[in-house]
């Protein structure tokens, strides 16, 4: 079983960023935790992050036939890229969102997001922790546990 997990923009500072909202955690570290979870499962990972739309478009699209679902931090994008939305309904591959902050107790902007309706879940609010949930579920979602 394959899981890719894609990152969007300004998660590459982790670590710096806003810690007093996404935590001190680096995003190598918790590519750790997800790649030794991954590891237990059986489950074979692959990692990306990338600041540009478009990129993160072309990964959703490569999804197909190399991932049987992903894991997915889209970021501010989570809430602008209708480019985004369409390249899942496109690829149609199963996935959970994920973010680190609970995107609903924050500024309005931030509480909707184009991709919710099309995720097998969403986990918000759980700092790291939320993507080892996340790759945990979605296995035990794809072993049809
Ligand atoms: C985020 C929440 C988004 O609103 C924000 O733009 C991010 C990170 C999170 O993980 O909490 O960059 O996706």
């Amino acid at each position: 079983m394959r899981i890719a997990v894609l990152n969007g923009p300004n998660l590459n500072l982790l670590g710096s960023r806003e810690p007093e909202i996404y935590g001190r955690t680096t995003l190598a570290e918790i590519e750790r935790a997800v790649r030794d979870e991954a590891g237990r499962l059986g489950v074979g990972l692959t990692w990306m992050q990338t600041n540009h739309e478009g990129a993160l478009v072309d990964a959703v699209q490569a999804l197909a036939g190399q991932a049987d679902g992903a894991v997915v931090n889209a970021a501010a994008l989570t809430h602008t890229s209708l480019a985004l939305r369409d390249a899942f309904l496109a690829v149609r591959v199963p996935f959970i969102e994920v973010h680190l902050s609970n995107i609903f107790a924050r500024e309005p902007e931030r509480r909707h997001s184009l991709l919710a309706d099309l995720a097998v879940a969403v986990v918000a609010g759980l700092g790291p922790a939320g993507y080892v949930a996340a790759v945990r579920a979605l296995a035990d979602r794809l072993r049809g546990d």
